[in-house]
């Protein structure tokens, strides 16, 4: 029930002032229905005035047979706001793409009004829905009935966290492969590292169709699935013509190619481009996309690595796998992913993302354990001292020219 006395929050107000929809307004809204929502707002606005947050972490909070999908937080202030003493917060599996029936939306809706704070982030960094603030004694029942309703926790803590991916074919002529159909399978393969924290830290996987990246993936997927193609790019010749005769500058387009690979000759008015020296970048395509689209052999690249600073720095990640068809039941990009685990699992440090660690371990002891050849492709940048290794094994010498003890 909702307090009898409005929250008065002057600080919070100034956030209603401009001329953009307000979380403000919105919780405000929460507050008229919901104790908890009211005394969030309370809450929030004494951070404003002391500028320190009053949520305190830690404690288990979930639900049967799940070691992850919950989020406990705890006010530092119970006695004040009663109604965020518990205030847990839930994340729930999107639907690839995040594509919704507004009927599966409209449930959502009503099984958190009833159970929670009625206040949703929609949604969350990782891509989760995610329902802001329940009591513990109603996570059980809350989940129970979201569980009816289709729905799955994501993940949490030290584990896989939700797959996403971009909408892929189901609206982007972009899509080299079926971005939603690979994110369901991956999800649904691996339900035990989603939901049982068993690792050093947390792993995330995240399928752009293309080299747009709409998932923003390269920034902080440890494991990218990029859209990519191995031919050329394919030209309709009378499109880029019509691109020109409207007054596009054709030649500025083929300025902003990274490689130079794409030219136009002004004479002949033809447009080509090298596909050796092509990086598949989508700056010409997206430019030119009535005249310019993919090649046809298409699949995606796999990048390893990304990651937010916390140990270490920010990461973007780096290719390991240049090319792979990208075909249903996606058998080597699990069995990848299998191989990857293993060796994180085994080597990381608490907290070290597998980025960090392939830094520590070198590039060369996680292709070795995860079985890939290095390729040019990998070079990630480019070196940056003069000493290199290689193991006996590796070179191709007479066995005279190695030193005994090496051979024997
Ligand atoms: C006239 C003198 C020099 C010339 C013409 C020269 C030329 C070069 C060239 C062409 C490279 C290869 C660059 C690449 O592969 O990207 C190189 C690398 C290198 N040089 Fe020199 N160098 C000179 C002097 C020096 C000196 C005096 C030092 C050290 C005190 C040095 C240290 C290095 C190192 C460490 C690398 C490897 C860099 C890397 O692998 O990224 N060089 N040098
Ligand atoms: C007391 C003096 C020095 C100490 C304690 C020292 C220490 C080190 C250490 C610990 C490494 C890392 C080794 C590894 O990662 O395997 C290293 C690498 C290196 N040092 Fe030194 N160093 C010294 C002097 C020098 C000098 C005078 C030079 C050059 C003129 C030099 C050039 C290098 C280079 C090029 C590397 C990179 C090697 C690689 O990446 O494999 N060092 N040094
Ligand atoms: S990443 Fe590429 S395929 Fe996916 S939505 Fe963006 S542009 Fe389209
Ligand atoms: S996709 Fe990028 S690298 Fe390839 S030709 Fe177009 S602009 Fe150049």
């Amino acid at each position: 029930m909702a307090d009898a006395e409005k929250p008065r929050t002057p600080l919070l107000d100034e956030l209603e002032k401009g001329p953009w929809p307000s979380f403000v307004t919105e919780m405000k809204k929460a507050a008229a229905k919901k104790g908890s929502a009211a005394d969030l707002l309370r809450q929030l606005e004494r951070s404003y005035e002391n500028k320190r947050g009053h949520w305190k972490h830690g404690g288990i909070v979930g639900v049967k047979g799940y070691g992850g999908g919950v989020i406990g937080r705890y006010s530092d202030s119970p006695e004040e706001f009663p109604n965020v003493a518990e205030f847990h917060t839930f994340r729930i599996n999107q639907p690839s793409g995040w594509f919704y029936t507004t009927e599966a939306l409209r449930k959502l809706c009503d099984v958190w009004e009833k159970y929670g704070s009625g206040l949703t982030n929609f949604h969350g960094a990782t891509g989760d829905i995610i329902l802001l603030g329940a009591p513990t004694a109603n996570l059980q029942p809350c989940f129970d009935e979201l569980s009816d309703a289709g729905f799955d926790l994501g993940g949490s803590g030290s584990a896989l966290r939700t797959p996403s991916a971009c909408c892929g074919p189901a609206r982007c002529e972009f899509a080299c492969f079926d971005t939603l159909d690979l994110c369901h399978e991956l999800t649904m393969a691996f339900q035990d590292q989603l939901h049982r924290p068993m690792w050093p830290y947390k792993f995330k996987i995240k399928i752009s169709g293309c080299g747009n990246d709409c998932v923003a993936a390269v920034g902080r997927a440890d494991f990218s699935v990029i859209g990519t193609w191995r031919d050329t790019i394919q030209i309709d010749q009378e499109a880029v013509q019509e691109y020109a005769g409207a007054g596009m500058d054709i030649r500025a387009v083929c300025e902003g190619c990274p490689t130079k690979a794409i030219t136009w000759d002004e004479q002949k008015r033809q447009l080509s481009v090298n596909a050796d020296e092509c990086v598949r970048c989508m700056h010409c395509i997206n430019q030119m996309p009535k005249a310019l689209r993919p090649g046809r052999e298409r699949g995606a690249a796999i990048l390893v690595g990304g990651k937010a600073p916390i140990v270490h720095s920010p990461l973007m990640s780096w290719v390991i796998v240049p090319f792979i068809k990208v075909e249903p039941p996606y058998t080597e990009i699990k069995e990848l992913l299998l191989k990857i685990w293993e060796w994180w699992d085994e080597n990381a440090k608490t907290r070290e993302r597998l980025g960090e660690l392939i830094i520590r371990k070198g590039m060369r002891n996680f292709l070795k354990a995860v079985g890939l050849k290095p390729v040019p492709q990998m070079v990630h940048h480019p070196r940056a001292n003069p000493f290199y290794f290689w193991d006996p094994e590796e070179v191709d010498l007479p066995k005279q020219a190695l030193p005994e003890e090496v051979t024997s």
